[in-house]
């Protein structure tokens, strides 16, 4: 008989259907019932490969700290491995794989230690103004069309632009990446990590050879981007190879993209569908007040974060999670959206409040591999909620709920499109 979780209620019903288009248009019911019934749940994902998944906020929280939770897709156990379904999309790109996210200690420590030396806050708040130019630059347009599909002509080409300009990447050159990381989020179907398919392969390739040219020319002179940022740091005399370097431009270019696209999409979308919050919003960055603005952020990331399921873990030695055994090899799947909206941690959990205050989300991770882009992912929500408020003030949805549809990967939560209308500016 398997375990009892901690404090779960036995369910009248089966486990509602998981990994489903109705489940990506809606998950959070399915996560409700989760959370009461079965908080860690072993299930078989669309993909073939099985793991558990954690949708309580207390064992969310442990689990992403849990130093036994392995991020190296080697300790998924043997079979699931060798059909190279975890993780890693193709050897060839092994070595840009050899990433933040998929590296434990000291190798992790290392190099997070080298990135921050570069990618320090201090960096982000300088950029301001060019996000706001770029902000102004995409608004600009469609402002005077009176419609606009915000996925396509603002979300998604903010993110990839802002971060190319940080990294350095010559202003000639961006549209290629606009193009790849569009190759990037095409074809996703429920419970796949969008990552794995082929066009995505070719991408990665194109990305990586690019990365690693560009990343030659900068040695030899060096900017004050971040790139260059990354050639120079140094710590205890070690310095990045050009293999770590690339990986490193390619995992903040990847991990700050797809999930700045959706804190702008499903945020605007949450703000359109929830009038007296946006109302609220709107007047007060009206007034020239940020106080509700950076609250708003954070409660934005809660209520329907991008990231709906933390990246792959891995048991490296026998653990026990909300009081189910979890053996070795076996994946776990921090389930973050299902944590954000639990009402053993947050009052109204299933209300936006934009100015709530006890709001430790786990949005952005928890412990070592906490995201490290948070101050620019917070720059650029700020910048792009507040300017289309205020520079489009009647801002409406132009399609009903129901008709919108969601990208349904495993890992990330966001629209394929949102179309909006409102007052052409003149
Ligand atoms: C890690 C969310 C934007 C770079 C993470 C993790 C989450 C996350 C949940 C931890 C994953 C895990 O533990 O499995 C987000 C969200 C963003 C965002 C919601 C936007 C709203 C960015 C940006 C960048 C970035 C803009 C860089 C430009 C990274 C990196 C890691 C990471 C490099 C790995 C850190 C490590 O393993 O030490 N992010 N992220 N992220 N994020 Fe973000």
């Amino acid at each position: 008989m398997p375990a009892q979780p901690d404090g779960a209620q036995p369910a009248a019903q089966p486990a509602p259907p998981l990994f489903t288009w109705e489940f990506a248009a809606d998950p959070y019911p399915a996560y409700a019932w989760l959370r009461e019934h079965a908080p860690v749940h072993r299930t078989k994902l669309p993909s073939g490969v099985e793991a558990w998944l954690v949708t309580r906020y207390a064992d969310a929280r442990q689990a992403l700290a849990d130093s036994r939770l392995s991020k190296n897709p080697a300790h998924h156990s043997e079979q699931a491995h060798r059909t190279g379904r975890v993780g890693i999309p193709g050897e060839r790109q092994a070595d840009l794989m050899t990433h933040l996210l998929n590296i434990d200690p000291p190798d992790h420590t290392r190099l997070r230690r080298l990135v921050s030396k570069a990618f320090t806050p201090r960096r982000v708040a300088e950029f301001e103004p060019r996000v706001q130019q770029l902000t102004d630059r995409l608004i600009d347009g469609f402002a005077q069309r009176g419609s606009a599909d915000l996925i396509h002509e603002f979300a998604f080409p903010l993110p990839i632009y802002a971060i190319c300009d940080m990294l350095g990447v010559p202003a000639e050159d961006q549209d290629d990446f606009r193009d790849w990381a569009g190759m990037m989020l095409r074809h996703t179907k429920p419970g796949h990590g969008g990552s794995q398919r082929g066009g995505v392969g070719r991408a990665v390739k194109r990305m990586r050879a690019y990365l690693l040219e560009l990343i030659h020319r900068k040695r030899a002179d060096l900017g004050d981007d971040l790139i260059s940022g990354l050639i120079r740091a140094s710590d205890h005399g070690e310095h990045l190879t050009e293999n770590e370097a690339a990986a490193m431009a390619f995992i903040l270019l990847f991990a700050g993209f797809e999930t700045t696209v959706n804190l702008i999409g499903n945020g605007t979308y949450a703000l359109l569908r929830n009038p007296g919050q946006r109302a609220l919003l709107q007047e007060s960055v009206a007034r020239g007040e940020t106080a509700l603005l950076e609250t708003g952020i954070e409660e934005l990331l809660r209520y329907d974060g991008p990231v709906e399921l933390a990246t792959w873990r891995f048991a490296t030695a026998p653990l026990t999670i909300g009081g189910v055994d979890i053996p070795v090899g076996d994946p776990v799947l921090v389930v973050l959206a299902a944590a954000d909206r639990d009402p053993a941690r947050f009052a109204d959990e299933n209300t936006l409040d934009l100015a709530r205050s006890d709001n430790p989300h786990l949005g952005f991770g928890h412990g070592i591999h906490y995201c490290i882009g948070a101050p620019l992912a917070r720059l650029e929500g700020r910048s792009a909620l507040a300017t289309l408020l205020s520079r489009l003030p009647d801002l409406r949805l132009a399609e009903t709920p129901e008709n919108l549809r969601w990208r349904g990967g495993l890992i990330m939560r966001g629209l394929r499109e949102l179309p909006v209308e409102f007052s052409p500016e003149i």
